[in-house]
């Protein structure tokens, strides 16, 4: 390989890596084999609509799970709007990245987080890649990420049927199913059946559907407001013979938590919505566990 130094850039091949600005993974041919990291159960978190609490239910979900003795690793394969690392408020850290492995970031000693966000030079940095650069990126979170023995791996996944669930659903090993969220209205209802039919098509177990944003109480009069509707999710898990995993109320306190990157779960207890989690956490580990 030709190499050149500022004052000669002319002679230079195009192979030259000092000349050519960070290029993301290349694709290789072929299937590659599935991970052999050490998980027993890869959870996928999916949505068929956007914008209806994939990412909360993904940091709320993995940070119960670990708080009850779990060993928890929450992927955000997210590329394009990476978020967990802001709702976990660990978006100034970075993964160490040493000779052989890439050390995750812990958040506790049973909870670890690996995301595109933490390569990215700024948040306002984007992902231009296609379907292929992702696989091998999913496949370099799966095998060189130092992510220990995990009991779960939890990944927060893009809204729709794109390529990041493809992969990981190929790459990943024990994919326990998928959870889907969706809000009761019938829009994002519909859309969830969409994802539902396509996770089954790529031979993925559908774990339950999640009742998001499912109601809110008024901190005023204390009054129920059901502002997308109500059981929409409960009624599709009915139809579908699908286990309904329960329903979590839309509640401000749960967006704060989020903005101010403090899982809502370790923060609060008790509270209708925390409990409302943590049912939603019980049937998920008497469905997956038994
Ligand atoms: N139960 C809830 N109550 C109130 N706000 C909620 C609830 N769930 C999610 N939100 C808020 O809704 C917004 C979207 O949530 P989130 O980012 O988790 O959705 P998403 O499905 O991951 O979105 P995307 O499809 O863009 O990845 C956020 O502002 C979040 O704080
Ligand atoms: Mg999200």
């Amino acid at each position: 390989m030709t190499h050149h130094t500022s004052a000669n850039t002319t002679n230079c091949d195009e192979n030259c890596s000092s000349c050519s600005p960070a290029q993301p993974p290349q694709p290789q041919k072929g299937l590659p084999p599935k991970s052999n990291m050490d998980v027993k159960h890869v959870i996928l978190v999916l949505s068929g609509k956007g914008g209806v609490g994939k990412s909360t239910v993904s940091v709320n979900l993995a940070s119960a799970l670990s708080s009850h003795g779990r060993n928890v690793g929450l992927l955000d394969l997210d590329f394009h709007g990476p978020n967990i690392p802001k709702m976990l408020g660990i978006e100034d850290q970075k993964p160490a990245v040493l000779e052989k492995h890439i050390e995750p970031v812990h958040v506790t000693g049973t909870l670890s987080v690996m995301s595109m966000a933490f390569l990215l030079p700024d948040t306002s940095t984007p992902v231009v890649w296609r379907g292929p650069m992702k696989m091998v990126a999913i496949r370099q979170f799966l095998d060189e990420v130092n992510w220990g023995s995990l009991d779960y791996l939890v990944v927060d996944l893009p809204p729709g049927t794109g390529d990041e669930a493809l992969s990981i659903a190929q790459l990943a090993p024990n994919v326990r199913g998928a959870v889907i969220v969706t809000t009761p209205q019938d829009v994002a209802v519909l859309d969830a059946v969409k994802a539902i039919r396509f996770i089954e098509k790529l031979e993925v177990p559908v774990i339950g559907i999640i009742e998001n944003m499912s109601g809110m109480t008024c901190p005023h009069c204390g009054e129920t407001i059901d502002l997308f509707g109500r059981g929409g999710g409960k009624k599709a898990a009915e139809d579908l013979g699908i286990p309904y995993l329960g329903a979590i109320p839309l509640d401000p306190a749960l967006v704060k938590a989020g903005d101010e990157g403090r899982p809502y779960v370790l923060r609060h207890a008790d509270t209708p919505t925390w409990n409302a989690v943590d049912a939603v956490m019980e049937n998920l580990v008497k469905l997956v566990e038994s």
